[in-house]
């Protein structure tokens, strides 16, 4: 069976087609990929309607790009897999509407995937592939989550943020030093040359006995340091500050993925969204896996952001665990609320 995918929920249009070939794990046949971020970068941030726009600019041709580079075409495609969200509204309606219109044409089912399903399961595309159960901490631009997996489908919510996300957190810290959009990658290189015990910054709810996270007052935090500093603060202390920063963030992520895996009796963490790309808390997730005999898995660098493959991948593996069905009922909509737990509804 041949999924094809096509991930639209941001600011990232993303295709690929996977084959399940009767294999435990789909396989990635070809994935494209445009991200919009220079078209955004001007503004500072995603400029929803601009993204809907470019969306349907970018679908069709990343869908003949990845036919092509399979070896395949139209009739090939068995099910169209799209995002049905978490995600703006206009943007996820774009591949929504194209997913319903190819599947309508081929007379293919179709099949609405959850955004955070798809980085959640992205790992299973890399070379080191979990096996369940595992804890999964979900780190993106909109979302910090801590998830117990059981199986494809079986997601409880151990903890979340209770206002900004981390992605947020790193994009609201790196605007605060005048960095571009999107802030995470850029904080971290910055963050690369700094010390990061030059500022004192709270580490929020990290002793709250629970596994929710809170960035808000961090970004409040940064903030009042960064004043401090004065007109002109020099390279040095912004990378000072940037490091301090990426330090706060990142021993909170790290600190309650291990009280996750504690409580829980598991042995495997899965890192996955875009902030999961961050090298830093790479190294502090690795060097606590090598203390605590734990394993950690990631997405691919490549696919640890938005991206069609992890949209094909969740609907081939939702198909194949018989968790969900594809359908040729071409009515669909579009969630751009949408708790990972439910997403059975
Ligand atoms: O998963 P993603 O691509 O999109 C959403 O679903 O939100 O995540 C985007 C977020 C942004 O906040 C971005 O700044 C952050 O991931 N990010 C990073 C890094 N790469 C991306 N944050 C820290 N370090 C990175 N290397
Ligand atoms: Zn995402």
């Amino acid at each position: 069976m041949n999924v094809l995918g096509i991930e639209s929920s941001c600011d990232e249009t993303g295709v690929a087609l996977v084959a399940t070939d009767g294999a435990a794990v789909p396989r990635l046949l070809s994935h494209a990929l445009h991200s919009q971020v220079q078209m955004h970068e001007a503004y500072g941030g995603v400029v929803p309607e601009l993204a809907s726009r470019d969306h349907i600019r970018r679908v069709l041709p990343l869908a003949r790009e990845v036919l092509a580079d399979a070896g395949c075409t139209l009739a090939d495609v068995d099910v169209v897999a799209y995002t049905r969200g978490p995600g703006l509204a206009g943007a996820l309606l774009v591949g929504a509407g194209v997913a319903c219109a190819l599947g309508a044409a081929l007379d293919r089912p179709v099949l609405g995937v959850h955004h955070l399903e798809g980085h959640l399961l992205s790992p299973f595309l890399s070379a080191d592939p979990p096996q369940f159960p595992f804890i999964a901490l979900l780190v993106s631009g909109g979302h910090t989550q801590l998830m117990q997996v059981e199986a494809v489908g079986s997601y409880r919510l151990l903890g979340e943020t209770i206002d900004d996300a981390a992605g947020e957190a790193f994009d609201k810290s790196a605007k605060l030093l005048g960095l571009g959009y999107p802030g995470g990658p850029a904080l971290s290189r910055l963050a690369a040359q700094g010390n990061p015990s030059a500022f004192a910054l709270p580490r929020p709810l990290l002793h709250s006995g629970n596994l929710d996270f809170s960035f808000a007052g961090l970004k409040t935090a940064v903030m009042t340091q960064f004043r401090r500093l004065g007109d002109v603060p020099t390279s040095g202390q912004r990378a000072d500050l940037a490091a301090s920063t990426q330090a706060a963030i990142v021993e909170v992520l790290m600190k309650k993925s291990m009280s996750a895996l504690r409580e829980s009796g598991l042995d495997r963490l899965v890192v996955s969204g875009g902030v999961g790309a961050n090298a830093e808390l790479r190294r502090q997730l690795d060097a606590a896996a090598r203390r605590h005999g734990l394993r950690i898995h990631y997405p691919e660098l490549s696919l640890c952001t938005d991206n069609g493959a992890m949209i094909a991948l969740a609907g081939a593996m939702r198909l194949q665990a018989g968790v969900a069905a594809a359908s040729k009922d071409y009515a669909f909509d579009v969630r751009p609320r949408w708790p990972l737990d439910r997403s059975a509804d």
